[in-house]
């Protein structure tokens, strides 16, 4: 079956997308440099899928090393791009290594790639619509000025892929747009491990269930939403893992868009911080302890996207909601506690 080159394949998202390419019978192959993951990732997808899928450790914005791996690897009829920088706070005090990280790794790979026809998938993020002026946000509303250099990382990868795509021609490419995703695999073998304070709501609220942070602040209370707080489309990681796979076959069938797309990969459903919450409690069973506090700086008020094309064009719709989120992720964060990783 076809060598599914998976970078970034032991991060959250790209370690359940492994998964669900070998489910579909593809042979993923892993490309990380560990600098935002654990090596331990390996053996829990192994614990998933009965083999350890192939791995190679190194830094894609190494040049002669990308060049060598493609060299040795003719095999490989698509990537799944997903190694970046992705902390929207530290991008804004570092904006430098976002640029280096985000566009080396991403030219490399693709200038690799110059002589030979290859299908390409990339990580990109509703962010490129900051605020939206209309709601559900279609693949079709204007790209809004980025917010921090990493949300400005994404807009500029898309254009750089667009061009690249319409320039050569022997690239194929989508770029998939996700919402927020969070949640686990069913088995709890896999899940988010975020690096020191989490950043994102969901970590933060199942840290705090298990009391390893004291109480999560809610940010704002007093936006023009029903109950005040913000609304965001959450996606469960492994409805997105399949969002790739379903993003290869298009590809490989050819998609009749052309040599560039991107799609949406949202529920199409908005929920606010307290209906998380609420959903958390009644899937964990747990009271949580949380405040209301200031607004966040750059938090847009609402987003959640319209998935018509995603259903229509890739033949793909998320299948799991809030309540399987939330206990796959209360699951995960209590298999951490008896079986720690790192
Ligand atoms: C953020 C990034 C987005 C990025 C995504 C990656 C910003 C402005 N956006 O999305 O570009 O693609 O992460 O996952 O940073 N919240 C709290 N308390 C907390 C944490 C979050 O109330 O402790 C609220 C936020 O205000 C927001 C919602 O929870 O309303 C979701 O926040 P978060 O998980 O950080 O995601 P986004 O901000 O939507």
């Amino acid at each position: 079956m076809s060598k599914i080159l998976v970078t970034g394949g032991t991060g959250y998202i790209g370690s359940h997308t492994v998964v669900e390419l070998f489910n579909a019978g593809y042979t993923p192959v892993i490309v990380d440099n560990l600098s935002n993951s654990n090596i331990q990732i390996l053996d829990q997808i192994e614990k998933i899928i009965g083999i350890k899928p192939e791995f190679h450790e190194f830094d894609l914005c190494d040049e002669s090393k990308t060049k060598a791996f493609i060299l040795n690897n003719p095999d490989i009829s698509g990537i799944i791009h997903f190694a970046a920088s992705k902390a929207v706070g530290e991008s804004v005090a570092d904006p430098l290594k976002y640029y280096y990280n985000n566009f080396f790794s991403l030219i490399n790979l693709l200038n690799g790639y110059r002589e030979t026809p290859i299908n390409f998938v990339f990580s990109s993020s509703c962010t490129v619509y900051g605020e939206p002026d209309t709601l559900p946000v279609t693949e079709f509303a204007p790209v809004k000025k980025a917010t921090s250099p990493y949300g400005n990382t994404k807009q500029i990868a898309e254009e750089i892929l667009q061009e690249t795509a319409s320039a050569y021609g022997n690239y194929n490419i989508i770029a998939l747009r996700y919402f927020n995703p969070v949640g686990a695999h069913a088995t709890a073998l896999l899940g988010e491990l975020p690096n020191g304070v989490p950043q994102n709501l969901l970590p933060f609220i199942t840290q705090t269930a298990i009391g390893k942070r004291e109480k999560l602040t809610v940010f704002g209370n007093d936006y023009d939403t029903p109950d005040g707080s913000c609304i965001r489309d959450y996606i469960h990681v492994v409805d997105l893992a399949k969002a790739h796979v379903a993003a290869i076959k298009l590809l490989e069938k050819g998609n009749p868009n052309g040599n560039y797309d991107v799609f949406n990969i949202g529920t199409g459903q908005g929920n606010s911080v307290i209906e998380a919450i609420t959903a958390f409690e009644k899937a964990s069973g747990q009271k949580l302890n949380y405040e209301f506090g200031p607004r966040r700086d750059g938090d847009v008020i609402k987003v959640y996207g319209d998935v018509t094309k995603s259903a229509k064009e890739l033949n793909w719709k998320a299948e799991l909601g809030i309540d399987e989120m939330m206990a796959s992720s209360w699951k995960w964060e209590k298999y951490l506690k008896e079986n720690p990783i790192g």
